[in-house]
């Protein structure tokens, strides 16, 4: 159907405009994005009818954030006299929002063009510009051709091959869409078992957790303080003697804020909560994480049609774990997106930072949940923007692959990472569980750049791959050890995930670890396995232990594998350490990389090196966990005692 109501009714019936006008100018235009290949599972379904009407929104290239990473070492890096001095929301604001060249470059290139004025909606951030354009209009502004594809699976997407900007416009934009963005289709939440499904339980992420084999019971548990069976499953008890952090002496838990990330429809069971609990603080028993709904999320079961281990399983474990472990400090959870459409983590963004949410900030109705829902018995509820501060520290345990999205995607969401860096928030990401591949072991075919079963690339995780994250991969005690023997890569069931990413350059934070790794033990592969440069992000940062973890899941007791329980671990970790400095009058400690993250000497001891185990995938064994930094473990482990004296002589 013609959408007529903003546009002069002589351009629907293909009347040349005003537009031809332009036409210099286009000649002196230069491409701005082109997919290199079609995605396999689409194909065009039909020309559009030049007449239709849609919105259309150009993201701007925000100021002074090629300075990004600069500011946040100013503040992140131990040697930096501005060591702590977090910035305000405020201040980031302004910071980054575009330049008046930039607004004013990017309206008089649109007016020119014969789109008028009143026609321009600028976003209050001013970092998006959207308005309505007919196909004809769309395809003469960007040199494009538009068509309607159609994926496999019956879902309808608009866009097109490329498009090209003038010469001078082109510095001033991100990204506009609809173009030529659409590598993961939206998907409905009602079947996890499908690897599409479960994918797109965060828009294309998968959850870290993994039951063991059958008949893997826990034993029940009956002795909580025993570390007598750490090697055959881990209890609370086993992550304080390995890690040094014993029950730590909360003094700030007004003041201070730790958070998980679930994603609809994964949800907790409170009655599973309490059976842990029972077993290992019985103290908690009957109490619950701090709700924040996001996007129409219901609380733990109530919002659930289904149970079993893929709705709740990495709920519970998240859950029980940190919440035992951090005790008395509260966990909030953040349970983002409604049962119909589900969420991603730009919508999670959007909740916690007003400057980034749907037309100030860049959700894509390609990956991102759009919310109001307007599926039937969606969240009808206004998206949530800006509903609720950051807390000190957020962990979470879901991802995707870099090729899932596309690079503009993944730098703008790991950007606004930075910036909540900046502002003093430690995020804290699993990094995988399938070693070298993507989600379900599969890699990169290097000809086409899809994922394949038969694909030989190493295929990095997102938002793991982001800079200004700290990736946690997983150890494991080897069966028939102690927890006084060295660990090593975790091998059994999971493999940590780890490699380089193909869309991020190398931080400064990591220029040493990454340069040393590659010479000291230079992997058997080629650029044809992963980007060898020595010039881009590697990960995880850290690791801990993810194996056997027991967990109560749906009445019983089971064990579970996964870098999903090392982030929370590790994140509680920091939020006691968050809980020292604020007790002394100081900050949080933000984004860690630079300096706990143990990139830098003076914490170099505080993490156990682990020097074996690996992680295959692709085909091959993967990388080698090594001294040093290495693209398995990271840096290793922590030891929560030294981490936390070290933190605290930090300003
Ligand atoms: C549990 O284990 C601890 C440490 O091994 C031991 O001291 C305690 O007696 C055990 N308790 C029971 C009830 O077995
Ligand atoms: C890690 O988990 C495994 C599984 O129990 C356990 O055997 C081991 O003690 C734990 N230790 C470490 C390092 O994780
Ligand atoms: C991999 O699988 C795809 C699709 O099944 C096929 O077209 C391709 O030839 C295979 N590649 C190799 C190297 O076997
Ligand atoms: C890992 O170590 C083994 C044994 O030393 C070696 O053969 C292999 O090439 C190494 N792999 C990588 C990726 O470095
Ligand atoms: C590897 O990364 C570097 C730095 O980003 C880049 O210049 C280079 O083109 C990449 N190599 C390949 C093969 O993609």
């Amino acid at each position: 159907m013609r959408v007529l109501s903003l546009v002069p009714v002589f351009l629907a019936f293909g009347v040349k405009s005003t537009l031809s006008a332009t036409l210099d100018f286009q000649r002196r235009s230069v491409v701005h994005e082109k997919r290199v290949i079609n995605p396999v599972s689409w194909k065009v379904h039909k020309e559009l009818d030049k007449g239709t009407t849609l919105p259309f929104r150009i993201g701007l290239k925000q100021n002074n954030i090629a300075n990004l990473e600069d500011y946040l070492m100013e503040v992140s890096h131990p040697d930096s006299p501005n060591y702590g001095q977090h910035w305000t929301p405020e201040k980031v604001i302004e910071t980054f929002k575009p330049s008046f060249e930039t607004v004013d470059t990017v309206t008089k290139w649109l007016k020119e063009a014969g789109i008028s004025v009143e026609r321009i909606k600028l976003a209050k951030s001013q970092g998006w510009v959207e308005m309505k354009l007919t196909i004809e209009e769309a395809e003469e502004l960007l040199d494009a051709k538009y068509f309607m594809y159609e994926h496999v699976n019956g879902h309808k997407h608009i866009g097109c091959e490329s498009y090209s900007l003038p010469a001078h416009v082109q510095p001033h934009i991100d990204i506009i869409l609809p173009t030529v963005h659409f590598d993961v289709p939206k998907q409905h939440l009602t079947n996890p078992d499908s690897n599409l499904q479960r994918r797109s339980v965060t828009k294309g992420a998968g959850l870290s957790a993994h039951l063991a084999t059958a008949g893997q019971l826990a034993r029940g548990s009956s002795n909580a303080s025993s570390l007598a069976n750490c090697d055959t499953e881990i209890t609370p008890a086993c992550i304080r003697a390995l890690y040094k952090f014993d029950d730590p002496l909360l003094l700030s838990t007004k003041k201070n804020s730790f958070a998980i990330v679930e994603y609809t429809p994964n949800a907790f069971v409170q009655s599973d909560l309490d059976m842990f609990f029972r077993n290992f603080s019985p103290s908690l028993v009957g109490t619950s994480p701090t709700l924040v709904s996001i996007d129409g999320a219901k609380k733990g079961v109530d919002q659930m049609q289904e149970q079993g281990f893929k709705f709740n399983g990495e709920s519970n474990l998240d859950l029980e774990h940190a919440m035992t472990l951090i005790a008395p400090q509260k966990v909030t959870l953040y349970q983002v997106g409604d049962t119909v459409e589900g969420a991603s983590f730009n919508n999670m963004l959007d909740a916690i930072d007003a400057s980034f949410c749907t037309f100030e900030g860049g959700d894509s109705p390609i990956f991102d949940g759009i919310y109001p829902d307007t599926l039937p018995g969606g969240f009808t509820g206004p998206e949530s923007c800006g509903i609720i501060k950051p807390a000190n520290v957020i962990s979470t345990s879901y991802g995707f692959t870099e090729v899932m999205a596309t690079p503009e995607y993944e730098i703008r969401q790991c950007n606004e990472y930075g910036k909540l860096g900046l502002m003093g928030v430690t995020f804290l990401y699993s990094s995988g569980d399938t070693g070298v591949g993507g989600l379900d072991e599969v890699c990169i075919d290097p000809v086409t750049g899809l994922e394949l079963s038969n694909g030989t690339k190493f295929d990095p995780g997102f938002p793991a791959t982001c800079p200004f994250v700290t990736v946690v991969g997983a150890t494991q005690v080897n069966p028939g050890s102690t927890i006084h023997d060295p660990e090593s890569a975790c091998d059994t069931v999971i493999f940590s995930g780890g490699g380089f990413s193909n869309v991020f350059g190398l931080p400064s934070y990591q220029e040493s670890a990454v340069t040393s790794f590659l010479k000291k033990h230079p992997p058997p592969y080629t650029a044809e396995q992963f980007n060898n440069s020595g010039k881009v992000r590697g990960y995880p940062d850290v690791s801990s232990n993810g194996s056997k973890h027991v967990v109560a899941v749906d009445g019983e007791f089971v064990l579970v594998f996964g870098t999903s329980l090392a982030a929370p671990v590790f994140a509680s970790m920091i939020t006691a350490i968050n809980d020292a400095r604020l007790t002394i009058g100081k900050k949080p400690v933000g984004f860690i990389n630079p300096a706990a993250s143990l990139y830098s000497s003076l914490f170099s001891f505080a993490l156990n090196d682990i020097t074996s185990g690996n992680n295959p995938g692709c085909g091959t064994s993967g990388f080698n966990a090594t001294t040093g930094w290495d693209p398995v473990t990271g840096l290793g482990t922590p030891n929560f005692e030294t981490l936390k004296a070290l933190w605290l002589v930090l300003p």
